[in-house]
């Protein structure tokens, strides 16, 4: 049953006096008695000034309140830390677990019966669901939703895969300053999360999969005023969870992740993802192995072509029949018992759905994009705990390939000589960025997509074998081998490799392996006296000390280690 104002009482040593000095306050706000006695809808509410990508939020809000409100529901929203992703140092991940212990304890601390979490931009949905499902109360999400795309000389493009398209394109001397210039203003236009596939509307098609929204909302645009009718219906929704709404454990499923890793390797997800997801389930004592990835990669094919790995943008994803298409299309291989916030089965809703598909965008399941999965894990002695690669968005030409390591040993080596004419750098190498994962001090940016030597962009080198312990934007393209574990910053051997080693890459037996003998490598080890792990450790404090004394590796999502489930 809903408690409304009652739950929780603030502590002053005698509960009636607490709950009458709540309600006098209440009161100050100006609501009736009447209306401080419905159930209370909590809203995490993220908007900010440093974050483009919420700046319809307060639209959003009005609609969740309109909808909570006609269902008999008292709606009082809380501000918690947004992120941004452009606006962030040293990088957006650091702060994912910080947004997910506040969203975790204001939903505890204060007096709600559901809450409703809106956000969008990257890192905010999987921060909101980590700490919702660590909170145990009925939650629904609602996203941003996508911005639509822009023009340049009747070309259509959109943040930020045209980003780093163009920018390649200008360090290769194909675009001048001034058309690079004019080309800014015109990546992105709107409201909303960036308009491909990249994490942030990977993370909304999860969402939706894991069931914690309203089915069919991953995908409408943030201009639409579908994302508005979603908002009041989130609210509308979520005043009928206060009395018995499910709980974020009972939608947190071994059967329901799985379908969450179909869904991601079929729309040829962000590699981001498999980190928040494996975050997400670790809040609810899951796990997410990188064996069972590769092995659903087999068997699920590649259907959305979409940017970074097609040609369409989300605008396109949502007149094309959306997530529920996609669902539809790999319907044989889902689990349909797993259920959604709305109490519904997956095959109940499925059923119901409009059968609308435009296979243009959304392929047929026997006639894919490609016949896997999107996404890969690749083991080896380079990366004994795994490592991802982005195989839709790659070179395939490069998948079975022993070459040559040029290596840069932090991020600063990189930026100093990348550029460098002298570089001894051959199109052949494989580019090997080391200390950059969660325990180096970096916080594991999106650096994984190293640009290629001017050098060689500027002799028509357009994609390099690249790897490092980094992440890369979900919006990247390229063949980027990401996340490799363990870090080199905690003694991995990425850390020991040296130019001029050889690294052997198959894709297709999921290899990744560094060709030095172990008497050698060993003598490194030993060489290396201080890991930029232990040298952090003592010279930070306060959320940076945190951060680096309880990271997790990238194959446990990167939390904290005191805040997944017992
Ligand atoms: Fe916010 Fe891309 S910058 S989603």
């Amino acid at each position: 049953m809903p408690q409304g104002l009652k739950r929780g009482l603030t502590h002053y040593g005698d509960a009636d006096f607490s709950r009458y000095l709540r309600y006098s306050f209440a009161r100050s706000m100006g609501y009736s008695g009447k209306m401080l006695s419905r159930p209370v809808v909590g809203i995490a509410y993220p908007p900010s000034g440093f974050n483009n990508c919420h700046r319809h939020f307060p639209d959003l809000l009005e609609a969740v309140k309109r909808g909570v409100f006609a269902a008999g529901g008292l709606p009082l929203e809380f501000p918690t830390i947004s992120l941004g992703e452009a606006f962030i140092n040293p990088t957006s991940l650091m702060f994912r677990n910080l947004m997910s212990m506040d969203v975790e304890e204001m939903i505890r601390a204060q007096p709600m019966d559901s809450v409703v979490l809106i956000g969008g931009c990257d890192k905010t949905l999987p921060a909101q669901l980590m700490g919702a499902a660590s909170a145990g109360l009925p939650a629904i999400q609602l996203a941003a939703g996508p911005m639509m795309t822009g023009s340049h000389e009747g070309e259509q493009l959109g943040a930020c895969t045209d980003c780093r398209r163009f920018w390649a394109q200008f360090r290769a001397g194909e675009k001048s300053e001034a058309e690079i210039n004019r080309i800014e203003s015109r990546l992105a236009t709107t409201a909303g999360t960036c308009p491909v596939m990249g994490t942030a509307s990977t993370m909304a098609c999860i969402v939706e999969t894991l069931g914690f929204m309203i089915p069919g909302t991953a995908a409408i645009p943030a201009v639409h005023a579908d994302r508005l009718r979603a908002s009041e219906a989130t609210g509308e929704l979520a005043v009928r969870l206060a009395s018995d709404g499910l709980t974020p454990d009972q939608l947190l499923t071994d059967e329901s992740i799985e379908n969450t890793l179909r869904v991601l390797l079929a729309i040829g997800g962000s590699t981001n993802a498999i980190i928040h997801l494996t975050a997400i389930a670790g809040r609810a004592g899951k796990e997410v192995s990188l064996k069972t990835l590769n092995q659903l990669s087999d068997t699920t094919p590649l259907l959305v072509n979409l940017k970074p790995s097609g040609i369409h943008y989300m605008e396109h994803f949502f007149a094309a029949g959306g997530l529920g298409a996609v669902l539809r299309e790999l319907k044989p291989l889902l689990h349909l018992n797993c259920l959604d916030i709305s109490g519904q089965t997956l095959g109940e809703r499925l059923e119901r759905e409009d059968a609308y598909v435009d296979h243009q965008v959304i392929r047929p399941f026997t006639e894919p994009v490609e016949p896997n999965g999107g996404l890969v894990a690749l083991f080896g002695s380079l990366a004994p705990q795994g490592a991802i690669l982005k195989r839709s968005a790659a070179d395939s030409s490069l998948f079975e390939k022993k070459s040559r390591a040029f290596v840069f040993n932090s991020l600063e080596d990189l930026s100093s000589r990348i550029d460098d004419p002298e570089l001894d750098v051959r199109p052949d190498d494989f580019l090997v960025l080391q200390n950059a994962g969660p325990r180096s001090g970096t916080g594991m940016p999106e650096s994984g997509y190293l640009p290629i030597p001017v050098k060689l962009s500027r002799a028509g080198v357009k994609d390099m074998v690249r790897i490092s312990d980094a992440r890369m934007s979900g919006t990247a393209f390229g063949t980027i081998i990401l996340h490799v574990t363990p870090e080199a910053a905690v003694g991995g051997p990425l850390g020991l490799v040296r130019t001029g080693d050889m690294i052997e890459l198959s894709v297709s037996e999921r290899r990744l392996d560094l060709h030095v003998p172990e008497n050698e490598l060993q003598k490194r080890r030993n060489e290396i006296k201080d890991f930029p792990e232990l040298k952090e450790k003592n010279s930070e404090r306060g959320y940076a000390w945190l951060y680096q004394n309880h990271v997790l590796q990238a194959n446990q999502g990167c939390d904290f280690d005191f805040l997944k489930a017992k």
